[in-house]
């Protein structure tokens, strides 16, 4: 018989060099994993929660992969007692959600949800007894229907109504937080959402998609002030997905795209929120689909940054020529299509710190999706491992270089309902059986769990995560 015991696995997928990679970290550093709510929740239409535009979206025909939604998902709302064990048997310190804004305030708006604020506080009360740290995310895309209904992210009385759902998230969990970010991937949400229309709501109209991305910023700013203004004193951010664009060719065409879409996807956000202004050339770009912007907006953007969170999954190429097939480019690629690519976060990580003050920094996201399997009680998920030990790689690198560095998520704890490809891509840690809602370690988590381990103990020196440096706000 096959010996699968978990220390027969671990012993197979823990080599002495992933040792060596845990003491170029502090040992205050924060090693975690992340989920968002409608990914894994389901119980959609319990206790009170209300619809949110995944759950219409999801009705559509054809709008996702395989028919799915998160209606049941990982059922993590019934279970969130094994769950929390499984968080806290990874060994890590740390455990990144969001909440799901229809399950607190039905319609966005007026009365709060008592049993929906009571599940997040057994969560964060479970995690905290486990001396797991709670990190939240205010908005992880599941907007209220309702407020779909009068216009969602294109009306701006939608900020308004966001701040006042995240000054009550921080009036109830403000001190048992380790840290409040108010939007993850602002880019996705106003492009996939409002432009390509593959995601929620499915807009298509670039005018829509960029008045939503300055609804999105304008919200963050005022929500933190919001905070602010009532004396919140836990860490308060934003989650950023940000890639590398590199050109496809050298040609003088190539080199312009890659520029313009590196101020569409980075410098839009990172420039809006830290300079308090748009890029010139992308407004140039966009002419007439520029945003309206309020006088006082941009001042409102840009708020203190307690931290700045970046998902990080590959480099994007650009050029004006045919996309190139990365399947044909022989590049190594995960079941995503995504290049693996680690150097680019290193890249990704200096570029942001010399061109911007930052704040310190976290990875709320980094991980692969592959087509794994249970064999005989086992994941052998090779791959994902060594896709995670080269980004933790690459970030030591950027964490060497000088970049402020605090923590860094696995995506993800689970094998969860990835948006519009449904369950047909795995990205979890641990495997999850759909049908029986069994959950399996994975090889990778059991690596990730032995990698923790040695984290926890060891004394990198002279890193600026462990003596901080000045947060110029
Ligand atoms: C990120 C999302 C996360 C997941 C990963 C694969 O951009 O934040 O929910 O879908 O991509």
């Amino acid at each position: 018989m096959l010996m699968k015991t978990e220390e027969h696995s671990a012993n197979a997928v823990f080599s002495p060099e992933a040792g060596a990679l845990a003491e170029r970290f502090p040992g205050n550093f924060v090693w975690g994993v992340a989920t968002s709510a409608y990914q894994i929740e389901g119980a959609a239409h319990e206790d009170g929660r209300g619809d949110s535009i995944w759950d219409e979206f999801c009705r559509r025909p054809g709008a996702i992969k395989d028919g799915s939604s998160g209606a049941r998902a990982c059922d993590h709302y019934h279970r969130i007692g094994e769950d929390v064990g499984l968080i806290a048997s990874l060994g890590v310190n740390a455990y990144r959600f969001s909440l799901a804004w229809p399950r607190v305030q039905p319609l966005g708006a007026g009365g709060w949800n008592e049993k929906g604020f009571e599940f997040y506080d057994r969560l964060i009360d479970g995690l905290l007894e486990r001396g797991v740290a709670p990190y939240l995310t205010l908005y992880h895309w599941d907007l209220p229907q309702a407020l779909q209904e009068s216009g969602g992210w294109v009306n701006r009385d939608t900020v308004g109504r966001f701040a006042d759902y995240a000054a009550e998230v921080a009036r109830r969990f403000g001190g048992r937080a380790a840290s409040i970010a108010t939007h993850n991937d602002p880019w996705v949400v106003a492009i996939l959402g409002h432009e390509a229309g593959i995601f929620a709501p499915g807009l298509k109209s670039q005018k829509s998609a960029m008045q939503v991305s300055h609804h999105l910023l304008l919200s963050h700013g005022i929500a933190l002030q919001a905070l602010r203004a009532q004396h919140c004193t836990v860490p308060l951010g934003i989650v950023l997905n940000q890639s590398p664009i590199h050109p496809d060719t050298d040609s003088p065409e190539d080199l312009a795209k890659a520029r313009l879409d590196d101020g569409l996807t980075i410098r839009w956000y990172m420039d809006a929120l830290l300079h308090g202004r748009y890029p010139d050339d992308v407004l140039a770009f966009l002419g007439e689909d520029a945003p309206q912007i309020a006088p006082g907006d941009m001042e409102a953007i840009r708020q203190p940054l307690d931290f700045l969170g970046i998902n990080y999954y590959t480099r994007n190429l650009s050029g004006t020529g045919a996309p190139l097939d990365p399947v044909k480019s022989g590049k190594e690629i995960t079941d995503m299509g995504w290049e693996v690519f680690p150097g680019g976060m290193t890249e990704l990580l200096q570029r942001l710190d010399g061109d911007y003050s930052l704040p310190p920094i976290y990875i709320m996201e980094n991980g692969a999706a592959y087509p794994d399997r249970l064999v005989d009680g086992r994941v052998a998920d090779a791959q994902r491992t060594r896709y995670l030990r080269s980004h933790i790689a690459a970030m030591a690198d950027a964490l060497e270089g000088g970049v402020d560095v605090r923590g860094y998520f696995v995506w993800s704890l689970l094998d969860n309902f990835e948006w519009a490809d449904g369950y047909t891509k795995r990205f979890g840690l641990v495997f999850v059986d759909y049908a029986t809602q069994r959950r399996t370690l994975k090889d990778s988590a059991l690596w990730y769990r032995a990698f923790c381990a040695k984290a926890r103990t060891a004394t990198a020196g002279g890193s600026s995560a462990t003596t901080g440096r000045s947060n110029d706000r």
